[in-house]
């Protein structure tokens, strides 16, 4: 009976540990939740269920997990009715006295219990051989869209070319804008330390690694907001390192490439926080398009056309700008923009040349 308590004890801490988890991902999913582009998509986008793929990788390894989860499923009822069935047949009974009968050594059982596992464990290794064959392709599919994708402590860097047969690349931040129906390929490299890129719904994770280049790749045939974050612990902002996937129509991808691909708009009426701009240290870490070519952080040359600042900290609006400006560190603690303590002139200045970057 100790023993049935004990397992019924194991089973609910994994499964409150899953559902903790769960709620996690929840908490993250709602703090950088689609606002202005993903209205109106049938996607529901703060989904990060491996169990919803929309992209072939994320299918495979789905169907994968399905069957590991059948398999074990399958032994864990094999297993726990025998265990019950002894339980309960073999209790102490008032009649029994002394020990039972001891029965040492059975050929055909101790054969079951070594071939049976070794079967499973066979058939676990080729379906996983496959699937591992079928995501990990050895160059990009035909037809594919490349993306350079750059992990930083905590952000990330895209970079794309600015158009078909154009060599020159389109550098934004955080938020990957790709076409629907498309084999996006790309190609993962780290500013600093090891992240990892996981959008649930469209692939598995792959390492994003120093000095070394790593691919993978994912094709939606969806439009919507797909999320993701850092799957390797980067550092203090790890949590914070949010991944947002935007699978939009072909006009309209060729519409934000094509905006994208323009310098940066420069009013005369921003002129003071511009000049700002150019005065403080922000110039040395963002670049801005024919303004500054500052690259340890986020470029912010089309800064409004995100939804989140932060790489997902907060969605991205005025007011939340402001506050990031003020203060980084309240927002991302721990991130690696300091607070250049600028008084509430200063900061309106700038927030009014910043909101201008669509
Ligand atoms: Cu980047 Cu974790």
């Amino acid at each position: 009976m100790r023993r049935v308590l004990l397992l019924i004890c194991l089973a609910s801490c994994a499964l409150g540990a899953m559902w903790r988890d769960g709620a996690a991902n929840e908490v993250n999913a709602i703090v950088c939740a689609p606002t202005l582009h993903g209205a109106g998509s049938s996607v529901n986008a703060g989904d990060l269920n491996i169990f919803h793929p929309v992209s072939p990788p994320a299918f495979e390894i789905r169907n994968l997990a399905w069957l590991v989860i059948g398999i074990a499923a399958a032994i864990f009822v094999v297993v726990e009715g025998v265990l019950v069935w002894s339980i309960v047949r073999f209790r102490k009974r008032a009649e029994v006295l002394g020990e039972p009968v001891q029965v040492f050594g059975s050929n055909p059982v101790e054969l079951a219990w070594t071939v049976i596992p070794c079967i499973i464990v066979f058939v676990l290794a080729l379906a996983t051989v496959r699937t591992i064959r079928d995501v990990e392709l050895q160059a990009p599919p035909a037809g594919a869209l490349e993306v350079d994708v750059i992990g930083h402590q905590w952000w990330w860097e895209y970079r794309m070319a600015r158009g078909e047969g154009d060599e020159s690349m389109l550098v934004t931040a955080n938020e990957l804008v790709v076409p629907v129906g498309r084999p996006i390929w790309l190609n993962l490299r780290s500013a600093d330390v090891i992240h990892s890129w996981w959008v649930p719904r469209l692939a598995g994770k792959t390492d994003v690694i120093p000095n070394h280049v790593n691919h993978t790749w994912f094709q939606s045939n969806t439009t919507g907001v797909f999320l993701g974050q850092c799957a390797e612990y980067c550092g203090t902002q790890h949590a914070n390192m949010l991944l947002r996937v935007r699978v939009v129509s072909d006009d309209e991808f060729n519409a934000w490439r094509a905006a994208q691909a323009l310098p940066a708009l420069a009013h005369a009426s921003t002129a003071a926080g511009r000049a700002l701009f150019l005065d403080l240290a922000c110039m040395n870490c963002h670049a801005i398009d024919g303004v500054s070519s500052g690259s340890f952080g986020p470029s912010l040359t089309h800064l409004m056309s995100r939804e989140t600042i932060g790489a997902g900290a907060a969605p991205l609006n005025a007011q939340t700008l402001r506050a990031w400006i003020d203060d980084p560190q309240a927002l991302k603690q721990g991130c690696n923009m300091p607070s250049l303590k600028l008084d509430a002139d200063q900061l309106d200045d700038v927030v009014a040349y910043l909101v201008t970057l669509q």
